[in-house]
């Protein structure tokens, strides 16, 4: 039973995503993938979610595996032909590297502790080549704010009722979606999602106690450089370090 109404909540996320441009943010990733000095890429995404963004990069990456902490979500994938591994972005199974490793849509922002951040960057450092990029976009402030009002939404699909709640509690920096589901048997269940807005500069001074340094740090979707009041920073990242 708890399988199929994660099953449902999947289905439900996937209908509320089919508005994101994932076109945009697909060719977006392409090209960042090309400031690698090497056209053979080897990539791993974290927080894959449905694969939205997995069926649009996947041909121009020679090796791709995907991951996510939910079983479910991965399972909503079109193309079942893409390598899927569920696990949490701060603890990777692989004992092989990727020379591309990249997360998106705010995925970061699920981690709600800085020593989670620290845990990622470590994760990934072990997994990614000398010569590799780690690119990941994270929310901040002024996209919370912009808009959370417009993620306030309700429908039905396949006879389930479903709410979306969207509210940023500015004191705490954390940035709550909450879904409430209603079955056609008047079942209802309600889920939470939390994400921690930090402040632009908190990424620095967590990365600076890291192996990594930033390459780049752009207003996202774009190549110009990212600052505080931007509402999506795209991290660019490279070992400080050969290990
Ligand atoms: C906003 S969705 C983005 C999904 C996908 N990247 C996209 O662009 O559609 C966030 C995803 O992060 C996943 N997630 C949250 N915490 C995670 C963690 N610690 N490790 C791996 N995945 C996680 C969730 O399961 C969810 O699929």
């Amino acid at each position: 039973m708890k399988q199929k109404i994660y099953s449902h909540l999947a289905s439900i996320y996937t209908h509320l995503m089919r508005s994101i441009d994932y076109d945009t943010w697909a060719d977006y990733i392409i090209k960042l993938s090309q400031q690698l000095n090497t056209n053979k890429i080897i990539a791993l995404e974290l927080a894959s979610g449905t694969g939205s963004l997995a069926e649009r990069v996947n041909k121009y990456f020679d090796f791709y595996v995907c991951t996510d902490l939910s079983l479910e979500m991965l399972k909503q994938f079109s193309n079942n032909t893409i390598p899927r591994v569920v696990c949490d972005m701060t603890l990777l199974p692989f004992k092989n590297k990727f020379n591309f490793i990249f997360s998106a849509f705010d995925s970061v922002n699920y981690l709600t502790t800085k020593e989670k951040l620290l845990k990622l960057f470590k994760e990934v450092e072990l997994c990614l080549t000398n010569d590799g990029i780690f690119t990941f976009d994270v929310s901040l402030e002024n996209n919370s704010k912009r808009y959370q009002r417009y993620l306030n939404r309700k429908g039905k699909i396949d006879g389930i009722r479903y709410k979306q709640i969207s509210k940023y509690e500015e004191t705490k920096r954390i940035h709550y979606n909450i879904f409430e589901i209603e079955f056609e048997n008047g079942d209802k269940i309600t889920e939470i999602h939390k994400q921690k807005i930090y402040r632009f500069e908190e990424y620095f001074q967590l990365l600076d106690k890291s192996n990594f340094y930033v390459e780049h740090c752009y207003d996202a979707f774009t190549f110009d450089d990212a600052n505080s009041e931007s509402e999506r920073a795209q991290f660019i990242l490279r070992k400080k370090s050969k290990c």
